[in-house]
């Protein structure tokens, strides 16, 4: 998440599942094996083979994008990538590549076989994406010294690495960028609950706490299906439960995170506010993605990157042509009378 936008949410106190916050402790909950890494069962096999076959022709995997709602275990990803093919891994991020410079200098630096990880390269520059272009394809690096009419081109050959990126927004990377990751193009799918359940009793373990089975029930139905909500409410439920000095169960865990303001299905205050300005101010939509924004003060695409997956999957919302529309689960949920399908003015 960029600095701007945490510190917006942080002046309006609303986003209360900081993305900075939560990210911290994925380090210490990610699995160093691929053994022990749960779900996105179809990418792995996929990447079982890509890396194996690789490895076997002595080669660089080729390049590897990862797309997808945050949270579902992008990064953790390429750190495997890197174990299984005992390479080295960089680590950047779109928005820390200001200058053409900057890329040139992360890219001569790396060793034969490096895995290069760019999280988020939706924000690269056009510049710099034309750049990487040339590094992707050729192992070379195209860079122009000087300006104007004593302007040269130098070239300079780079050693074999593998790119491996992610981002949340796949509509952003262009058609050019996207068809250079020859390794694959994987998108990462939300969890099952028995999934979630799985990841929060491992964490529970690495943490040492004890936890009830219906505890772990209770914090999956609300982790939005997914891992790094799930170690994050995990988390505050320990916290919780020692200051209360009683164990991790169902009630505990319940009252917990109602008090972190995550109801029944998992929605923050912020999925909510959208919910009401859709139904309420608007009839229940369609209403445009702007307005919505407008209406709640907040920024378009923090919605569309945080908050929409998650009630798209739950079948709370619907893009249509003419913007987002509430369905009738959510006029449930959010304590409304259900409108005849006919009444809809979809
Ligand atoms: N922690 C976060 N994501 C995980 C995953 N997919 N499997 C196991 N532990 C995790």
């Amino acid at each position: 998440m960029s600095s701007d936008k945490t510190n917006n949410a942080g002046e309006r106190g609303e986003r209360e599942i900081n993305e900075k916050d939560i990210r911290s402790l994925d380090t210490a909950l990610r699995p160093e094996r691929w053994d022990d890494y749960i779900g996105q069962k179809q990418i792995k096999d996929n990447l079982r083979v890509l890396l194996g076959a690789a490895k076997e022709r002595k080669h660089a995997p080729e390049h590897i994008l990862f797309y997808g709602p945050p949270g579902l275990g992008k990064t953790t990803l390429a750190h495997l990538i890197a174990k299984e093919t005992g390479a080295q891994m960089k680590v950047t991020s779109g928005p820390a590549i200001e200058k053409v410079g900057d890329l040139a200098s992360i890219i001569t630096n790396l060793s034969p076989g490096d895995i290069l990880f760019i999280d988020e390269i939706h924000r690269l520059n056009k510049t710099i994406e034309e750049v990487l272009y040339p590094a992707m394809e050729s192992g070379a690096l195209d860079i122009i010294i000087g300006k104007g009419p004593s302007a040269r081109t130098i070239q300079l050959e780079l050693p074999p690495f593998t790119l491996v990126a992610a981002t949340t927004r796949i509509a952003m990377i262009s058609a050019p960028l996207r068809s250079r990751f020859s390794g694959g193009i994987f998108r990462l799918e939300f969890y099952s609950d028995k999934e979630i359940e799985e990841i929060i009793r491992r964490s529970a373990k690495i943490l040492g706490v004890e936890i009830e089975e219906g505890a772990v029930s209770e914090i999956a139905s609300r982790s939005r299906f997914t891992p790094r909500t799930a170690n994050y409410f995990l988390k505050r439920c320990r916290d919780f439960a020692q200051m209360e000095r009683t164990a991790l169960s169902n009630d505990i865990v319940a009252k917990a995170l109602d008090m972190l303001g995550i109801d029944k299905r998992g929605l923050s205050p912020s999925d909510r506010a959208i919910l009401s300005v859709v139904i309420e101010k608007f009839a229940g939509g369609p209403v445009g993605l702007g307005t919505i924004a407008a209406a709640l003060s907040e920024e378009e695409e923090t919605i569309e990157e945080f908050n929409e997956p998650y009630l798209l999957q739950l079948g709370f919302i619907e893009r249509t042509p003419r913007g987002r529309s509430a369905t009738n689960a959510a006029r449930v949920h959010m304590g409304h009378k259900p409108v005849p399908s006919e009444q809809k003015l979809i």
